[in-house]
């Protein structure tokens, strides 16, 4: 087991009523959860909860966080910059607002990569070029060379992918890494999240408000309404057999072609 999440809760100010509560599931190497759920229902605070990167002042109030039989709880500043975009990375939903404008994506990423590691430069924009490649990023040394303006949100998104696969990690967590892409767009990054999950062996979480992205490819699906984990099991079973309204309304929201649900 890679993830072992036990009765989380997080809240955000004291004395609050936790914001996520109860939330517990578990995640093998290799496989991929995704989380549904409305919008302000956690998900979003769960990953930060993973990555201890919570905002506002919130904090794990309850529960446990254990990765690869560490419980994260223990980690120091240090341990935590070891392991944060190595062994976790994180994709966003929109990798080039999290980049320097200012900046080019080579001086950016070879920097990434010398932070993490003792490569040389020229060494670490080899590796940055390899990733780019892998992401089907045609011609990656000019990409090394643009600015985040210059490309398109799907490249964009590509180089963030990239970014967060260099170290091999073993978890990587994605925020709707595909909302904001259009839905042509939106299919390849899915299937090429797919490939490089299987391929590198990483297990990964992805939020999303697509039934469909999370039906082709989760392994696992968690459905969360008010903080609260309301429906979790095996994405198959769980579409198949919606036991919670917000389930079945949510499915019942999918578009049906033909005699085809499009999940
Ligand atoms: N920075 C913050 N400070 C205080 N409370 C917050 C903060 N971020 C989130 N919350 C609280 O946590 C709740 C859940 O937020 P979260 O971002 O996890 O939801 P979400 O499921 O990711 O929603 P969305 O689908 O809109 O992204 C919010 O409704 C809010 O009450
Ligand atoms: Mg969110």
């Amino acid at each position: 087991m890679i993830l072992d999440v036990k009765n989380l809760a997080v809240s955000y100010a004291k004395n609050d009523t936790p914001t996520i509560q109860g939330v517990t599931f578990e995640l093998d190497e290799r496989e991929i959860l995704a989380i549904v759920g409305e919008s302000g229902s956690g998900k979003t605070t769960v990953i930060r909860a993973i990555l201890n990167v919570l905002p506002g002042g919130g904090r794990v109030s309850e529960g446990k966080i254990i990765f690869d039989g560490r419980d994260l709880s223990t980690l120091d500043g240090e341990g935590w910059r070891s392991l944060r975009g190595k062994d976790i990375s994180m994709i966003f939903q929109d990798s080039g607002a999290m980049m320097n404008p200012v900046h080019t994506i080579g001086k950016q990423f070879v920097e990434y990569i010398q932070t993490h590691s003792d490569l040389d430069k020229q060494d670490a924009y080899n590796l940055a070029v390899e990733k780019l490649t892998m992401m089907n990023l045609p011609n990656p040394d000019n990409i090394m060379s643009s600015y985040t303006f210059e490309l398109s949100g799907g490249m964009r998104q590509r180089v963030g992918i990239a970014m967060a696969i260099t170290f091999q990690p073993k978890l990587l967590l994605a925020d709707e890494p595909t909302s904001a892409l259009d839905v042509t767009t939106q299919a390849q990054i899915v299937g090429e999240l797919m490939f490089i999950t299987r391929g590198t062996g990483a297990a990964m979480i992805i939020v999303t408000h697509n039934l469909g992205v999370a039906s082709y490819l989760s392994d696992k699906l968690i459905v969360m309404s008010q903080g609260k984990v309301v429906e979790a099991g095996a994405t198959d079973d769980v579409i198949k057999n919606p036991k919670h309204q917000y389930t079945q309304s949510l499915l019942a929201s999918v578009p049906e072609m033909g005699r085809r649900r499009y999940v």
